[in-house]
């Protein structure tokens, strides 16, 4: 396992410790959270911990199932009590970006619905200014093209985000723009501005979300 895995199982185990039983947990997506869901599953496994988890993604629900952890959906819970997720940057106001990997639309919603929002990232996920990391935006299919140029107003050139040379096609059936505006000082004007646009699903800006971020450095945990 090189450092930068060895960070991210870290502030996954530390996540799972704010877990308690008979939680209701929103379970994000992606490489960090892996580690928090097996953590999980120990607990569960070896202590009995009594918990249902929501997942934001079908890959996540994978994982959860082979971890032992119970699913449910938002037909039967109202509220979860914590949200636990990854992100792409993360910035000084705990703003994020988050989508990299295309979840960003549940993990919007799991995030929402949680008392409390925990984001755990290695220290590379740390920035100044968001922007670095191109936006991801997701569309609605049948507009990208004409979101796309909407978009493109605002300051970036999107590019339509493919795998195996076909769009790639989210959870929810739609489409993923990839806005590289390099730097954005003012995430939450940018984040109305690129709402107010039909064919707009969701963006992957998350502003004033979180609770607590957890940060893996090197000999550290960092909780801010
Ligand atoms: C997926 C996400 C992930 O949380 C984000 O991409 C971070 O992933 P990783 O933990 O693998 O670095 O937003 O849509």
């Amino acid at each position: 396992m090189n450092e930068q895995d060895k960070l991210k199982k870290a502030v996954g185990e530390k996540a799972a410790t704010m877990v308690k039983d008979g939680m209701k947990v929103g379970l994000g997506s992606g490489t960090t959270v892996y580690w928090m869901i097996r953590s999980l599953g120990e607990r569960i496994q070896k202590d009995g911990l009594k918990i249902e988890g929501i997942p934001s993604s079908n890959q996540t629900a994978i994982w959860a199932e082979e971890a032992g952890i119970p699913l449910t959906d938002f037909s039967h819970v109202k509220e979860l009590d914590i949200t636990i997720d990854g992100a792409d940057e993360v910035d000084a106001n705990n703003h994020l970006i988050k989508g990299g990997g295309a979840a960003l639309f549940r993990e919007k919603v799991i995030a929402q619905a949680a008392k409390e929002f925990v984001i755990i990232v290695d220290q590379s996920k740390i920035v100044d200014t968001l922007g670095e990391f191109s936006l991801p935006v997701e569309v609605l299919p049948f507009s990208w093209h004409r979101t796309a140029n909407e978009i493109s107003k605002l300051g970036c050139v999107p590019t339509l985000r493919v795998n195996e040379e076909e769009p790639l096609v989210t959870d929810n059936g739609n489409y993923i723009l990839d806005c590289p505006f390099k730097v954005i000082p003012f995430p939450d004007k940018l984040n109305k501005e690129i709402k107010s646009i039909v064919g707009v699903i969701e963006t992957g800006l998350f502003i004033d979300m979180v609770t607590t971020v957890i940060v893996g450095e090197k000999d550290n945990i960092n909780i801010k």
